[in-house]
Order: structure tokens, then sequence, then C-alpha cells
């Protein structure tokens, strides 16, 4: 934290990794190619953020939406999780990382499900660096699925529907119990949050980078900290207040 209360490196880094697929086009190779090169990016994000003092990194790598995709594509994506997850699992938990998902997991193919277990279980009482890593994610997946939850609550008599409040609704949520994201990253040149982290990105600064996701490291990664560190953040009080 600085003078000002505000700290210096966000707590949390929420990550849309896009990209993979231009990459792959310009050098003439087919998409998967891109995805595989953009496993390498995840490795040095994780070595940065944990290195810079994030204590959770959150990663987009499989939409609600990617189910779209054509059934190959889907296909070799799902095989390269697995085969990254495998081939990391034991080093992350080496260097403290605890690994987590989120989404909706039954969609996923069964041998991912058995190894997505294995990983969590394996480094779950590790206190380094926490890595999220949302898989059939979708924002308004998750906030339906939270809905569906306080509904079942109060029907049951649990809760009582003028009880639920903000913290009643995030205590649904996929990333219950950890704090919002300060920081979005996004690359591959949109601007825009694609049903990402709906509810928990309220209030996270955006960073934008034109850079595609395979070509995304150190420096990249560092600007976006420059970026975060140059901003005042409000939550709705005037700047004077905050100062
Ligand atoms: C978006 O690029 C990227 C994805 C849908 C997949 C992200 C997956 C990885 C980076 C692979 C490894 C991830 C983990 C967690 C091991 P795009 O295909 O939409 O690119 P385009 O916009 O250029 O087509």
């Amino acid at each position: 934290m600085d003078d000002s209360g505000q700290q210096q490196v966000p707590r949390h880094v929420a990550v849309i990794m896009d990209g993979n697929g231009r990459w792959a086009r310009a050098r003439g190779l087919p998409r998967h190619a891109g995805h595989r090169s953009g496993v390498k990016s995840v490795r040095e994000t994780v070595e940065i953020a944990a290195k810079r003092g994030v204590s959770y990194l959150t990663l987009f790598a499989f939409s609600s939406e990617n189910w779209r995709r054509p059934a190959d594509e889907v296909s070799r994506l799902m095989g390269l999780f697995l085969e990254a997850l495998q081939r990391e699992v034991a080093d992350l938990h080496r260097n403290n990382v605890r690994l987590r998902f989120i989404g909706a997991r039954e969609r996923l193919q069964s041998d991912l499900i058995d190894s997505i277990a294995v990983a969590e279980k394996k480094t779950q009482d590790n206190d380094g660096l926490n890595l999220i890593v949302a898989t059939a994610y979708g924002g308004r997946w998750d906030l339906v699925e939270a809905s569906k939850s306080l509904a079942k609550k109060a029907i049951s008599g649990e809760l009582s529907v003028d009880d639920i409040d903000d913290d009643k609704l995030a205590a649904e949520l996929s990333l219950a119990g950890i704090p919002d994201p300060d920081l979005l990253i996004r690359t591959g040149g949109e601007r825009r949050i694609s049903n990402f982290l709906l509810w928990n990105l309220a209030y996270a600064e955006l960073w934008f980078c034109d850079c595609l996701w395979p070509d995304f490291g150190e420096q990249q990664f560092d600007e976006a900290l420059a970026y975060y560190r140059s901003r005042q953040r409000r939550y709705g009080y005037t700047g004077d207040q905050v100062a």
C-alpha cells in the first residue's frame, strides 16, 4: 500500500487470453498451433505473477460460448488442457501454487474432470499464488447458478428473500471467498469483457493490449502493472475523498 492506501501490486489479476488463432494464421499455421503456443504464455504469466507478488491469478481458458467453435478445435483445446495440466501440476505444486478450476465442469470430458480433481486436491494446502482457471465458464452462467442456489435456500426456508444482499449473492458465485479482481488484462485488441466475471469485475481496472496472447510476456505484464499503479480507485467516492 502507498500513503493513499492504494495497493501497489494488484491482489487479484484476471486475464482474457485472446489472439491465439490470429497469431497462428499470421504464421500460416493451424489455429491449434496458436493455442499450443499460448500455453507458453500461460506458464510465463504464472511465474511473473508469483514473482511480482500477485495473490490470485484467474485465467479465462474456455468460455461457455467457445463450445460453438468447430468440434475439431474444441477437442484439440480440451486435449491441450489435459496435457498441460498433467505436465505442469508437479511443477506448480513445487512452486507452492494452489490450482482451482471454475466453470461448468460437468460438461468437460471425464479424463479432464478427473485430472482437475487430482490437481486441486494435490495443491489445496499450498499458500503461494492462487491460480484459477475458468473453463466452460461464463459470467451469466455463474449468476444463473448463484440465483438458483439462492432460490433453493429461500424455498427451503434457510434464507429469507429480504436478507438477500450483495454478500449473499457473492457467496454463491464461483469465486466466493476470493477478493474481486483489481486488474483485468485482455490481449488481442478487443475491448470487451466477453461474459467473463461479470459480477466480480465491477470495480476492476481494465488494461487492453493489441498484442496477441502467444506474444504476451513479462514486458506486457509489467506494463499492465504500471497502468494499474497509475489509477486512482474510487469505488463511487470522489477523488478528494479517496486522497
Ligand atoms: C482465445 O484466442 C483463446 C482461447 C479460446 C483459448 C485459450 C487457451 C490457451 C491460451 C491454452 C492454454 C491454457 C491453459 C490454461 C493451459 P482465439 O482462439 O479466440 O484467438 P483469435 O481471436 O485470434 O481467433
